[in-house]
């Protein structure tokens, strides 16, 4: 869509040139409409839970499935990118390798540093650009950022999906910097898991702001909720992926299904 057609939609300060999203993103004036009369609604305690919020989350899981071709049934949602990656660090089998780009973005890391203690998983480090190269038949995940946040670089995703196929290897992506702009339709068949934020690209709010609804009209939000993710997470220790988490979490099953 041309430029002009949605800059009455936003709303910067006239001494402001935003080019920052990778950071935040601007909320269009819809958003924001739609989250003020959603605080609103909290405020006075006229919110009906179910009517107002858990359509509003519905709704969002659907947008976001036509964002990125994915089938809603296996998008979930979460609070946070992390959230996602944490649900499938705890899913991991004890003495997993998990193979992560050097530098990569803590969202993504950190939540295996807790997998790793005591359950005999490593979690081993390589140059971005060397991901494919350096998946191994004991590579029981890789997982990595689709697009950097510090450089903007993106990875291979067909690449390194086709040697993770090889060696019977999971594949964690981070959509966050990288949705909507890097398709990942045509791959979805390869990632199991797939998290991403919204607060950047996709302009929605950030944190528990999110589970206020916000704009329908756009992808995205807010808690988790959906039990079978939760029951995908106990089948996963037992060998069963997810097939996308975003973080909104994108999560379905693959290996079980295939
Ligand atoms: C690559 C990437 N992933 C995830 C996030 C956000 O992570 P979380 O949702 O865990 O706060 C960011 C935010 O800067 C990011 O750049």
């Amino acid at each position: 869509m041309p430029a002009q057609n949605v800059r009455h939609l936003f709303d910067p300060d006239p001494e402001v040139v935003y080019l920052d999203a990778g950071t935040y993103g601007l909320p269009p004036r819809p958003a924001i409409s739609a989250l003020m009369e959603a605080l609103h609604r909290w405020q006075t305690g006229v919110a009906d839970y179910a009517r107002d919020w858990e359509t509003a989350g519905e709704r969002s899981r659907e947008l976001f499935a036509q964002l990125i071709g994915a089938a809603v049934e296996t998008i979930a949602l979460t609070p946070t990118a992390s959230a996602g990656v944490g649900m499938v660090a705890a899913s991991l089998p004890a003495g997993a390798e998990i193979l992560v780009p050097q530098e990569e973005f803590t969202s993504v890391v950190v939540p295996f540093y807790a997998a790793v203690e005591g359950r005999g998983i490593t979690l081993r480090e390589v140059p971005y650009r060397e991901l494919a190269a350096e998946i191994r038949p004991r590579t029981a995940l890789v997982a990595f950022s689709l697009t950097r946040a510090q450089s903007g670089e993106t990875a291979d995703l067909g690449q390194i999906i086709a040697a993770a196929r090889r060696h019977g290897t999971r594949v964690l992506v981070d959509g966050t910097q990288a949705i909507p702009f890097v398709p990942v339709k045509e791959h979805l068949d390869g990632i199991d898991y797939l998290v991403c934020h919204g607060y950047k690209h996709l302009l929605l709010p950030r944190g528990a702001a999110r589970a206020l609804g916000g704009e329908p009209a756009l992808p995205g939000q807010l808690a988790l909720r959906q039990p079978n993710v939760w029951r995908s997470v106990d089948a996963g220790s037992q060998g069963v992926a997810f097939r996308h988490l975003a973080g909104l979490a994108l999560l379905g099953r693959r290996r079980s299904s295939a």
